[in-house]
């Protein structure tokens, strides 16, 4: 049975890749991680905000840099907070390089244009097989346009290209007005993949304490299904990769990702509650299901139930969201 893949031009021996989580800090993990089926290794994320804040350190020679802007002390991580600084990350990049033999890909994540995407070209120095560029963020701003945010995203797409040779991923938010149109430009501007979806921390609130509480909380295969309609409509006319990234805890969740038209599939969630075993479970099962549909290689399933294969593409469109209404009765 043929699990190889091939993702943002590297080949990969299975589709499972592990998403950008603090697994990459634990080299004992990490390597645990390799052995029971990784096929790469996604870092945690670099941010903006702490590459500004190392740049205006070394500009102004201050020791102690969070302080040195009102908005980063009062909304930010002080400098000291976060796991990795850039230099750490640098070294903790280096060192994973050296104790696995699977692709490392670093993972940027901002939301301005601006001087930070130069660290790209650090990371990719460094020995990072590709970078995972996360533009995150929350429109909140009613006078902020869609176009307007695209643009920036779009800018800063470009200028990380440019400044690496590596490929470029970018981790998207379901939440684009038109996303396949910004899908495709994204692909044509030389994205050699995107990955689907960002999964947004959501606050809660306590309504006796009357706050609102920070929450992460781990994900369930029922956010498998936002992934897979936008699997299926977009990897037909994409150039670049797919990955699936939200919701794979199963070995079927994993074939339908497949099915769905994914190059690769992250996981996080999953190996932080089950550990590195549950990754040889999934791959076993992707092994049998194979075996017992007649298929022989990865490749060779990968789209069939997309929008171009399945055999009814009104499934994934408006047309079955009408059907599927009508078809209730109380
Ligand atoms: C503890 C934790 C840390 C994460 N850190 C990052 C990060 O630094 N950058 C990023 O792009 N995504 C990060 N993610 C999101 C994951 O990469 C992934 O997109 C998300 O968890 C969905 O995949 P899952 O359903 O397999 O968990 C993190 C997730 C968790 C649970």
């Amino acid at each position: 049975m043929n699990l190889s893949t091939t993702y943002l031009g590297l080949k990969l021996r299975t589709p499972l890749i592990i998403g950008a989580s603090p697994f990459c800090e634990n080299i004992e993990a990490a390597s645990q991680l390799e052995e029971a089926g990784a096929s790469a290794i996604v870092m945690r994320s670099l941010f903006e905000e702490q590459i500004d804040l190392e740049q205006q350190a070394l500009f102004r020679h201050l020791e102690t840099p969070a302080e040195s802007n009102p908005e980063a002390t009062s909304y930010f991580p002080h400098y000291d907070e976060y796991q990795l600084t850039p230099e750490t990350y640098v070294s903790k990049l280096e060192r994973l390089k050296g104790a696995l033999s699977i692709p490392v890909i670093a993972s940027l994540n901002g939301r301005n244009p601006g001087g930070w995407v130069d660290y790209a070209h650090r990371l990719e120095a460094a020995g990072a097989d590709a970078i995972e560029l996360n533009t995150y963020q929350l429109a909140t701003d009613p006078n902020t346009s869609g176009d307007f945010i695209e643009t920036d995203i779009i800018e800063i797409v470009r200028s990380v290209i440019a400044s690496v040779k590596i490929p470029v991923s970018v981790k998207l938010s379901p939440f684009h007005t038109a996303l396949a149109q910004f899908a495709t430009t994204l692909d044509e501007r030389g994205a050699a993949g995107l990955v689907l979806f960002n999964r947004f921390y959501q606050p809660d609130f306590d309504i006796e304490t009357m706050s609102v509480i920070p929450t992460l909380r781990l994900s369930t295969s029922a956010e498998l299904l936002l992934r897979l309609r936008w699997l299926s409509v977009l990897s037909p006319s994409l150039k670049g990769s797919l990955a699936c990234s939200g919701g794979v805890h199963t070995a079927e969740d994993l074939i339908k990702a497949l099915l769905a038209g994914a190059n690769a599939v992250q996981v996080v969630s999953l190996p932080l509650e089950e550990g590195p075993s549950s990754l040889t479970e999934l791959l076993d099962g992707l092994g049998i299901w194979m075996k017992e549909h007649d298929y022989s290689s990865v490749d060779q399933m990968r789209g069939a139930l997309n929008l171009k294969h399945c055999p009814d593409p009104a499934a994934h469109e408006r047309a079955n969201y009408i059907k599927i209404l009508q078809n209730w009765k109380v």
